[in-house]
């Protein structure tokens, strides 16, 4: 099947009633057939139907093996960053989301983990990470900049020294890229984005092939309890129904906000890996078949009153997050990447006057027009 067949088709099947939707089993515990022999499902924490129905579909849309739906996109890396031992390394990329900066900044100190961070991994010398490096994260493209990763170079030189290569890849989905494919061992989602789509609940994935690496998780998992309910997981296979027509309104209206951007004056630098002038442009499109509904751009702050702009939207909303059918802006200095300090920020670029933009799938015409007369409200 076709990935779009795959995604109204797909998960598990009703065998006892037909039913076309596969049901929502708002069951916490199961009953077993004797003291002896055990069901497939004993207790919801370990597995749920309607669970093993939206893990099954993202493992088969990722072409894998294996997935866990977690409660959240930070509860799936939490539950691969389970892998690492004490005095394990970890790479990881400069440019991330603020929670799994957060998570490092935090947790891995507390665990005695060392973490290296990497402003450039399409460059990094694997050859000389040090022999406890254990694992590499990396998104592509980053958030906020919209780095793009050369994941096929990284996953192969991390491979050769026997270093895991996790990739976040929530921007784009399985859709739009498959990092496994591409070599990596682990792809981890925030399914609150694409694919539930719908900014109504919180979800995450961590999806992978190695049949070790699964049943280490397989416990973890189990240990740790973070694991997606029923009724979302419902809610996040209904939302997959339809994740192929999304991202290709969310990838059309992001060109064309891009292009809007890029030759309005309000808006100084424009960084959206689909554009000509983007850097990544060559890799983005080698390793995946379209650049998102995310992008973000430097506001022109001596021409135009930021503050002023934000409120005179009104389509766009002033929120964080992304993915889902509504347009969103937000300024990740102050919001998503607050976790960062203000020296590291201005480091990568993460400037105040960053704002950061979720393109939805309304008519881009009033997109656009939106933007247009914000920024005429906000001219100085
Ligand atoms: C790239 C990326 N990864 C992970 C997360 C964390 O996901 P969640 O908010 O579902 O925990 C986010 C959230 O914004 C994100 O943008």
């Amino acid at each position: 099947m076709k990935y779009a067949t795959l995604a109204v088709h797909g998960g598990l099947k009703d065998e006892s009633h037909q039913a076309v939707t596969y049901p929502l089993y708002l069951s916490s515990t199961f009953i077993q057939p004797d003291s002896e022999h055990f069901q497939a499902y004993g207790y919801s924490r370990s597995a749920n139907p309607t669970s093993a129905s939206v893990e099954k579909l993202v493992a088969d849309l990722e072409g894998a093996k294996h997935a866990f739906a977690t409660s959240s996109g930070m509860a799936a890396n939490a539950l691969v960053f389970e892998l690492l031992e004490e005095g394990d390394r970890v790479l990881i990329s400069s440019d991330v989301y603020g929670g799994t900066w957060l998570f490092t900044t935090q947790l891995f100190a507390k665990r005695g983990i060392e973490f290296e961070v990497v402003d450039d991994f399409n460059t990094y010398d694997f050859s000389k990470a040090p022999a406890n490096t254990r694992l590499a994260f990396i998104e592509s493209p980053t958030n906020p900049l919209l780095t793009v990763m050369d994941i096929r170079r990284v996953a192969a030189a991390a491979k050769a020294r026997g270093i895991l290569t996790v990739v976040d890849n929530t921007f784009l989905t399985s859709y739009l890229q498959k990092p496994l494919d591409l070599g990596a061992d682990i792809v981890v989602y925030s399914a609150t984005k694409y694919y539930a789509g719908h900014s109504d609940l919180l979800a995450g994935f961590v999806v992978l092939n190695d049949d070790t690496l699964y049943e280490r998780l397989r416990i973890y998992s189990k240990a740790l309890g973070g694991i997606l309910d029923p009724l979302d997981s419902f809610l996040v296979s209904r939302g997959i129904r339809t994740l192929p027509l999304r991202m290709d309104q969310h990838n059309r209206n992001a060109e064309r906000v891009a292009e809007f951007l890029s030759s309005h004056p309000g808006a100084e630098k424009v960084f959206y890996p689909g554009r000509r002038d983007h850097p990544g442009r060559d890799i983005q499109a080698k390793q995946a078949s379209g650049s998102g509904g995310v992008l973000s751009f430097r506001f022109n702050e001596s021409e135009y009153d930021l503050d002023r702009f934000v409120k005179s939207l009104r389509i766009f909303a002033f929120a964080v997050s992304l993915g889902g059918v509504e347009s969103l802006i937000c300024r990740p200095a102050t919001m998503t990447h607050e976790s960062y300090s203000p020296e590291l920020q201005q480091k990568l670029g993460i400037t105040r006057n960053l704002l950061r933009v979720a393109v939805g799938i309304e008519d881009p015409e009033d997109l656009i027009k939106d933007l247009e007369d914000a920024f005429a409200a906000a001219k100085r």
